[in-house]
């Protein structure tokens, strides 16, 4: 059994945060959602592992996983020249699939559980593919199936305008080698890319066992500001215990589950968890509130944060209130201190002010 992971592409959706990083490095609750990818692979004792990176991005996907070894895997990459759709992803990893069974991960994916029993029953049951399902609010946004009483999946449409259910296709798929054929008879979609719900789509017509299953965990696709955020909220909530390993001063307090880094030092604030505070990050004279990230060597002073994703490197200064925030890495939010009552900006391309 083999893995692939997707974290090639563009980040259009989390601009101008992709701008300048792989969507699938950006941080929840100060780990990248490839962080928790990989935890689920390696949990489920899959250690031959393929991920397929773009030219933009190849370095600093390569620069956070390394050759494997710190996760105890192999890690090999397969570079997309372009982001011509997943099943063109999967086509240009032939050489490393072989003829092997593999689980595809979508690299800006994060689930509520692992993969370990879906795997089993996968190998166990051995069906050409076993897909994933999760009732959504806005089906247009993704994947959607149709399913008939009996669980049997009829029909796959990748992010229909006029969706025939709410089913959407969650970003885990895992497939016998028969996928390579069906990829080899599809052509490309009116969005010109190599669509995999079709590659599926033709293993169901040509009568090979395909197998959907309604999640039951949580699933996320961490596409915007909001989702992100709410990914945030969600990891924060079910992951973080209080550990404190950065240095806390006699006039400060730390309520609930607060996770701090190495070298951070909270100084003469109020911390409520569940929140993490990176490594060398400082938090003086503040009160941070429920649900909120703090990136590595960031600096909160005289400001009340809470619900917000601080990345690393940036600083938050005399904010009366900041809330439901996404602040970029070395960004600066700062209070005019001069007569002046103007807001003076200076914003980077594809970004959003509320005021
Ligand atoms: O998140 C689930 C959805 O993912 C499914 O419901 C859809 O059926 C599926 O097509 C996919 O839709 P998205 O539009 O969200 O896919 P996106 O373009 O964001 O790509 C998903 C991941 O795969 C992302 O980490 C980037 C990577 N990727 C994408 C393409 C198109 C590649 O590595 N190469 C590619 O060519």
């Amino acid at each position: 059994m083999k893995a692939l992971i997707l974290s090639g592409g563009r980040g259009t959706r989390l601009r101008p945060l992709t701008h300048t990083m792989a969507k699938q490095l950006v941080p929840v609750a100060n780990q990248p959602i490839l962080g928790y990818v990989m935890g689920h692979i390696v949990e489920a004792g899959i250690a031959d592992i393929g991920v397929i990176v773009a030219p933009e991005t190849q370095e600093e996907v390569k620069a956070y996983l390394g050759d494997g070894t710190k996760w105890g895997v192999s890690i090999s990459y397969i570079l997309q020249e372009r982001p011509l759709g997943l099943a063109h992803a999967v086509k240009t990893a032939r050489p490393f699939l072989g003829d092997s069974p593999f689980v595809m991960y979508l690299g800006d994916n994060l689930l509520g559980a692992g993969i370990k029993e879906a795997m089993e029953h996968f190998l166990k049951s051995g069906p050409h593919a076993l897909i994933f399902l999760k009732e959504v609010r806005d089906p247009t946004q993704f994947g959607v199936a149709v399913m008939d009483q009996t669980g049997k999946i009829e029909r796959l449409i990748e992010k229909p305008k006029e969706p025939p259910s709410n089913l959407a296709l969650v970003g885990v798929y895992f497939f016998s080698p028969s996928i390579h054929e069906a990829i080899e008879s599809i052509t490309p979609s009116w969005r010109g890319e190599l669509e995999i719900t079709d590659a599926i789509q033709r293993l169901i017509d040509s009568g090979k066992k395909v197998e959907g299953e309604i999640l039951k965990c949580w699933w996320l696709d961490t596409g915007k500001k909001d989702d992100f955020l709410k990914a945030n909220r969600v990891v924060l909530d079910e992951y973080v215990k209080k550990d404190i390993k950065g240095t806390v001063d006699s006039d400060s307090t730390i309520e609930g589950r607060v996770r701090i880094e190495q070298g951070a030092r909270i100084i003469r604030s109020t911390v409520r968890g569940p929140c993490v505070i990176g490594k060398n990050a400082v938090v003086k004279d503040s009160f941070i509130g429920p649900f909120t990230s703090i990136g590595d060597h960031s600096l909160v002073e005289h400001s009340v944060v809470q619900h917000t994703v601080i990345l690393s490197h940036s600083e938050v200064i005399d904010i009366a209130q900041m809330e439901d925030s996404l602040i970029g890495r070395q960004a600066k939010v700062v209070k005019n201190r001069g007569l002046r009552r103007s807001l003076q900006l200076m914003i980077g391309d594809h970004s959003l002010v509320e005021v």
